[in-house]
C-alpha cells in the first residue's frame, strides 16, 4: 500500500534533498543558503534550473537524469506531491536534485542575483481571474529577474490556451526574445532528437490533459534584465474546460 499524507510529510522532514520553507517557517527561520546552493548543497559549479509549480517533479527528476552536470530544483507548496519526486531522486541517488517547498510568490528570497540559469513552468495554473498570480505575469517576471541570469531561459509547457495566449502577448508587449513556440507540440515537425526527448517528458497533469484530447503548447523565451516590464492590455478567451467561478451578473468569457 502507498504511503499516506502524514507519512509522506514525516519522510519529507528527514529527506536531505528537501527544504521546507512555507511562509510561517520563513518568519521564524530565515533561509541561509541563498546565493550558496552550489557550494553548500550541490558541491559543484554547474548551472541551476528551477521547475516552478513542479507538483510531483517529473521534469526536475527526468532532466536531472539526462543532464548530470546541471543542478535541478523543483519548487511547489504541496508537500505530498513533491514527495514522489524527492523519493525517486533519493532512491536513484541523484545528487543534482533538490526540492524546495514554499510559495513561489517569495521565490526571490531563496536565490541570489544570477544564481539561476533557467526556469521551467510546467502546466501552471492559468489563474484566469488574477494576473498577479499568473506565473508568467510581469509581477513574477520582475521577481525572476532578481535571480535569473540576464537573458536566462524560461520554458512554458501548458494545456491552457489562456495562459499560452497571455504569455505570447506579454512577450510581444515587452519585446522579449521568443526562441520557439508551438500550439501543438506533439504534431510539430522538425524538432531535433534531443529537444523531442526533453519535451516528451510527461507530467501527471499533462497526462490527464492529453487523455482529455487537449493540445499541448510549448514556448521558450529569454528574460533580459533591462527595461521596465508592462502588462499587455488585451482580452483573452477563457479556457472553457476550467472552472472560473463566474458570477451570475458577470457571465464573463474573456479576461485580461
Ligand atoms: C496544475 S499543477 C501542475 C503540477 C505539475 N507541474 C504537473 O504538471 O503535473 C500546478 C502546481 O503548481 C503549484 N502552485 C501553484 N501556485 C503556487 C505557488 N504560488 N507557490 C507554490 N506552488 C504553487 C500547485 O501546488 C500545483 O502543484
Amino acid at each position: 500500500m502507498g504511503r499516506g499524507k502524514l507519512e509522506k510529510f514525516a519522510d519529507m522532514e528527514r529527506y536531505e534533498n528537501v527544504f521546507e520553507y512555507p511562509y510561517h517557517v520563513m518568519e521564524q527561520k530565515p533561509f541561509d543558503m541563498k546565493g550558496q546552493w552550489r557550494e553548500r548543497y550541490f558541491k559543484n559549479d554547474g548551472p541551476i534550473v528551477l521547475e516552478l509549480g513542479c507538483g510531483r517533479g517529473e521534469y526536475t527528476v527526468e532532466l536531472a537524469k539526462r543532464f548530470p552536470e546541471t543542478n535541478f530544483i523543483g519548487v511547489d507548496i504541496k508537500g505530498a506531491r513533491m514527495w514522489s519526486g524527492a523519493t525517486q531522486a533519493l532512491e536513484e541517488k541523484l545528487p543534482n536534485v533538490a526540492f524546495l517547498r514554499t510559495n513561489i510568490e517569495i521565490i526571490d528570497r531563496f536565490f541570489d542575483c544570477d544564481e539561476v540559469q533557467e526556469i521551467w513552468l510546467t502546466f501552471s495554473d492559468p489563474q484566469m481571474k488574477s494576473v498577479r498570480k499568473r506565473l508568467t505575469s510581469t509581477y513574477f517576471m520582475n521577481r525572476y529577474r532578481k535571480f535569473l541570469t540576464d537573458g536566462g531561459l524560461i520554458h512554458l509547457k501548458t494545456d491552457s490556451n489562456f495562459l499560452f495566449t497571455y504569455t505570447t502577448y506579454m512577450i510581444q508587449r515587452n519585446s522579449l526574445p521568443l526562441l520557439f513556440s508551438t500550439e501543438d507540440l506533439y504534431h510539430t515537425e522538425g524538432l531535433d532528437e534531443q529537444t523531442r526527448n526533453i519535451l516528451g517528458i510527461k507530467t501527471y497533469y499533462e497526462t490527464q490533459w492529453i487523455e482529455r484530447g487537449l493540445n499541448i503548447r510549448y514556448m521558450k523565451f529569454r528574460l533580459p534584465h533591462g527595461g521596465e516590464l508592462h502588462e499587455p492590455d488585451v482580452e483573452i478567451p477563457l479556457d472553457e474546460y476550467r472552472s472560473y467561478k463566474r458570477t451570475k451578473r458577470s457571465g464573463l468569457s474573456v479576461a485580461k
